[in-house]
C-alpha cells in the first residue's frame, strides 16, 4: 500500500521574537500561509522492517539525519504501535534551507499519512505535539493553511485564510543557517516589530492592501551584510509593482505580493534570470486531517 501528501512550503507573513527562553530556543510570534509550491511525499508499507529514503536529491541525508524519516521514527515511538517497513519516497521541488520549511513539510507529510494509515482516531492535538519533537515549524506544517504560531512555533491559532493574489517566491543561491540568523539576534536592539494585530484584524477583513502594509519580518534587520542580495531582491520586486515584499523565515528567500497575474509573471521572468529558483505560487487553505489534504 502507498500513501501520497503534497507538503506546502510556507511564507511569513510576519515574524516576531519576542524573547529567549530557558531552553535555549526563542518566543516568537508569526503569521504563516501555506503556498502551492510543494514537494510530494509517499509511503510505501513493506513487510521487511526498517525505514528507507528514496529522493531526487542524491545530496539529502537518508538516514535519521532526515527530518522524515526522524518524523516517522518518532511516530512508532510515541504510539507505540510496532513499527513498520517503510519506503519514504520524497520528490523534493521546495528549495533547501531556504526559510519555506521544506524539509519540516516533508515531515508533517509523513506524519499525516502514518496516522491516516495506522492511527485514524490519534487527535490532532497528539500529533502535532509529536510534530514539535521533530521540529519547531513542524507543528505548523501538520495542519498548514493561514495560522498564528506561537511559542516555539506550536502554539497555533488558525486565522481566516489570505485573499487571493499571486506570490513570487525569489530563493538567492546561498543558504542562511537558522541557528546562525537567531545568534545575530539582540533583543534589546529590535526596534521594529510587526504589527500582529493589525495583520489578523486585515485577514479577517479580507482586506489584502492591510495585510500587504503589515507583512514584516524583523529577521531582515540583523542580516549580515553578506546577505545583501536579500535586499536587492526585495528592492528589485517593489521597482516590479509588488504591494509588498518580504524575507520569509529565517531567508535567505523573499517573497512579493501581487494582485496583476501579467505583473507577477513579468517579475518572475525578470528575477530568473539572475535567480533560476524563482517560483510563481498561490496561497494554499489547511490540510484537513487524513485525506482531504490539498
Ligand atoms: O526546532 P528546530 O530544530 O527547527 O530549530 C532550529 C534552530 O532554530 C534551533 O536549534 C534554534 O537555534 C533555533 N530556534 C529558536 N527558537 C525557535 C525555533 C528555532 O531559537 N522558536
Amino acid at each position: 500500500m502507498t500513501i501520497t501528501e503534497p507538503a506546502y512550503a510556507k511564507l511569513n507573513l510576519t515574524l516576531d521574537i519576542l524573547g529567549k527562553r530557558p531552553d535555549g530556543y526563542h518566543d516568537l510570534r508569526m503569521v504563516m500561509q501555506s503556498i502551492n509550491l510543494k514537494d510530494t511525499v509517499s509511503v510505501t508499507f513493506k513487510e521487511r522492517q526498517g525505514i528507507t529514503l528514496v529522493t531526487n536529491l542524491n545530496y539529502l541525508p537518508r538516514d535519521h539525519n532526515n527530518i522524515a524519516v526522524k518524523a516517522a521514527e518518532l511516530f512508532f515511538r510515541e504510539t507505540g504501535i510496532a513499527p513498520v517497513g517503510l519506503t519514504i519516497r520524497v520528490d523534493k521541488h521546495i528549495p533547501v534551507a531556504a526559510g519555506m520549511a521544506g524539509g519540516s513539510s516533508d515531515g508533517a507529510a509523513v506524519l499525516r499519512i502514518l496516522r491516516r494509515a495506522l492511527a485514524p482516531d490519534l487527535p490532532e492535538a497528539d500529533l502535532e505535539a509529536m510534530a514539535l519533537q521533530v521540529g519547531s515549524d513542524v507543528p505548523y506544517c501538520v495542519r498548514g493553511g493561514t495560522a498564528l504560531a506561537e511559542g516555539r512555533g506550536e502554539v497555533l491559532t488558525d486565522l481566516p485564510p489570505l485573499p487571493d493574489c499571486l506570490l513570487v517566491i525569489c530563493k538567492p543561491g546561498f543558504p542562511i543557517s537558522t541557528p546562525e540568523l537567531f545568534s545575530q539576534v539582540r533583543l534589546h536592539r529590535l526596534r521594529c516589530h510587526p504589527d500582529t494585530a493589525g495583520i489578523t484584524a486585515a485577514l479577517s477583513g479580507g482586506d489584502l492592501p492591510g495585510v500587504c502594509r503589515r507583512v514584516y519580518n524583523v529577521f531582515e534587520d540583523v542580516l549580515p551584510r553578506k546577505y545583501r542580495a536579500v535586499g536587492e531582491i526585495k528592492r528589485q520586486l517593489m521597482d516590479l509593482e509588488a504591494d509588498a515584499a518580504c524575507m520569509t523565515g529565517s531567508g535567505p528567500t523573499v517573497f512579493g505580493v501581487f494582485t496583476d497575474e501579467l505583473q507577477a509573471r513579468r517579475a518572475v521572468e525578470t528575477l530568473r534570470r539572475d535567480y533560476p529558483q524563482t517560483f510563481l505560487t498561490r496561497p494554499v487553505g489547511r490540510c484537513a486531517p487524513a485525506d482531504k489534504c490539498g
